[in-house]
């Protein structure tokens, strides 16, 4: 199955960023439910090796942070626009707990992850746009801010794909607690 390790958010924060969606032409809108940070995608992993990495997950430790999402991105670029997304105000934030997920996955056998950490909330994606059709997007919604949340968990998901796109199942949830 396709797992990946990340935040889910509070539902007035995902009210928030659906509020940000419209304004581009054939772009797939991510459905609010689907919204998330993801801290390390893993990938396939065969059914009885979820024990074992939910095992893992569990041990680690680490204290709850808040956070505040702010601004706009895209991925891809002059080659064509993949998807766009809303940034985090202070990334680094995230650093810790990702560390941690990070190297826990990677003692298991998973990765390397190749792409370098970004974190992100994806909210559209596209075949590939040319950049002029976001400009508009980009002017209404660079100045985007969330109020600040509270992480208090962090969470392993399940993908699945289908023709209407992804969505994502929760397997565990994880408590962040101070050492
Ligand atoms: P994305 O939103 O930028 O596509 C589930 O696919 C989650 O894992 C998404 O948040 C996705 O990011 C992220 N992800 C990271 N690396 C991935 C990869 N190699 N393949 C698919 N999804 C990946």
């Amino acid at each position: 199955m396709r797992l990946f390790v990340g935040l889910a958010l509070p539902s007035d924060i995902r009210l928030r960023l659906q509020a940000l969606c419209s304004g581009i032409a054939g772009a797939r809108w991510v459905k609010p439910e689907n919204m998330h940070i993801t801290l390390r995608f893993v990938g396939d992993v065969n059914g009885e090796d979820v024990e074992d990495l939910n095992d893992a997950l569990a041990d680690i430790s680490c204290p709850p942070f808040n956070l505040s999402l702010a601004g706009v991105d895209c991925f891809g670029g002059s080659k064509g626009v993949r998807s766009v997304w809303a940034g985090v105000e202070k990334p680094q934030e995230l650093d810790p707990l990702q560390a941690s997920v990070e190297s826990t996955i990677s003692r298991l056998g998973y990765g390397p992850e190749e792409r370098k950490f970004t974190p992100h909330i994806t909210l559209a994606r596209f075949k590939k746009t040319r950049a002029d059709k976001i400009a508009p997007f980009f002017e209404s919604n660079l100045g985007f801010v969330s109020s600040p949340f509270s992480v208090e968990n962090f969470t392993l998901f399940r993908s699945h794909l289908g023709h209407e796109g992804a969505h994502y199942e929760v397997l565990a949830d994880y408590e962040l607690a101070p050492r």
